[in-house]
């Protein structure tokens, strides 16, 4: 099967057979050598000097530490939302008694930024910013470099910036410290190219102090133990070690490659999907000027049943996509293009889709 949905990717021999190893003691020192040289690919994946603690999680398990952390009642953030994942983390932050002023943009678009800088201004202070990096329900990358401007511009009194990168980062670029983004999360299932479970969120300097404040109740997601216990190169909670052990192969083959080269190659892959998408006379989702690198949504022909399309693809070809999410299940398909991918993955997806037009 070529697994070409946005996450789960698949998982290269080297990890699969660096995860295939005897359990060790996650106490010893074995483990810790294994999780410092993890931790270290981390901050060098994430584009940051700050810790990038390792959650046993999926990716919204690392969301809601992101938010149980940062945000106690009442405190008030600015949701922007483009999509599924926005309304996801945006509902995070009601359940822990944020005051939500909500900023939205169409499906298939990113957010505005002008809207952004007003919304700063017109009501301040805010205590969050909430983004979604790349969302991955409509394959919209956001333009986080003036999202972050608009942020920045508000100097010392600025809100944290907290996003959601579980789709995003390791393959698009997400500079953390150069943006000045406080809160970084992403999740072991997307870019980097291992099972699901596992969770990283990157924390900034400035944001230590608010999560020692915060007044939400948080126990197993509390991330001031997990700083705690990554400072003795731990975990406070048994962790996932098998998947560990991938995470140090996968950073190190992710080294070996290149973080610009990496970032070129998802260009490059995007560029090829778009335009294979084109060829076929299909009609992409995603406003072209922000299309996401990682993940393509394309539109579902009239006359042709979503889900049977995909069935179609995945038990005759043995290519599987994703549907659409919410809202868009009927309108559109999903072709995922992040991690360990070439053009030679993707063409497959197209001369299945091609016979079955
Ligand atoms: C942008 C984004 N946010 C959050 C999530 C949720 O991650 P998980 O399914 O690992 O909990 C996903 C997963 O698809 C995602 O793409």
């Amino acid at each position: 099967m070529n697994l070409r949905i946005p996450g789960p990717i698949p998982v290269h021999p080297r990890v699969m057979a660096a995860m295939n190893q005897p359990m060790i003691n996650h106490r010893g020192p074995r483990f810790s050598a294994i999780f410092g040289e993890a931790a270290d690919g981390l901050r060098w994946a994430f584009q940051t000097a700050q810790e990038v603690l390792v959650l046993t999680s999926s990716g919204t398990g690392g969301l809601e530490a992101a938010v149980a952390n940062t945000i106690s009642p009442g405190d008030r953030v600015l949701s922007l939302s483009i999509g599924n994942f926005g309304e996801r983390l945006r509902t995070l932050a009601r359940i822990h008694g944020a005051q939500v002023t909500a900023l939205d943009a169409p499906a298939g678009q990113p957010i505005d930024v002008s809207q952004v800088r007003q919304a700063l201004h017109d009501n301040p202070p805010f205590h969050a910013v909430l983004v979604t990096h790349n969302e991955t329900s409509t394959g919209v990358t956001n333009p986080m470099r003036e999202i972050a401007l608009a942020v920045n511009d508000l100097g010392e009194v600025r809100p944290l910036t907290i996003v959601d990168a579980v789709s995003g980062v390791g393959c698009l670029p997400l500079p953390m410290d150069e943006l000045g983004l406080d809160v970084v999360v992403s999740g072991s299932q997307k870019a980097w190219g291992l099972p699901p479970g596992l969770a990283f969120v990157a924390i900034s300097e400035r944001a230590w102090p608010v999560i020692e404040r915060c007044r939400s109740p948080r126990f197993y997601f509390d991330l001031r133990q997990a700083r705690k216990s990554a400072a003795n190169r731990q975990t406070p909670w048994t962790p996932a070690v098998g998947l560990i052990f991938g995470l140090q192969e996968a950073l190190l083959m992710m080294r070996e490659e290149g973080l610009d080269a990496i970032h070129a190659r998802h260009r490059r892959v995007g560029d090829f999907t778009r335009q294979g998408v084109r060829d076929l006379g299909l009609q992409l989702f995603a406003n072209p000027a922000f299309a996401s690198n990682a993940v393509t949504a394309i539109r579902v022909p009239p006359g042709i049943e979503a889900a049977r399309l995909r069935a179609r693809l995945r038990d005759e070809f043995g290519q599987e996509v994703a549907g659409g999410q919410g809202a868009l299940k009927n309108d559109i398909f999903r072709i995922g293009h992040m991690g360990q991918v070439t053009e030679a993955d993707i063409q497959p997806v197209f001369d299945a889709l091609r016979q079955i037009l």
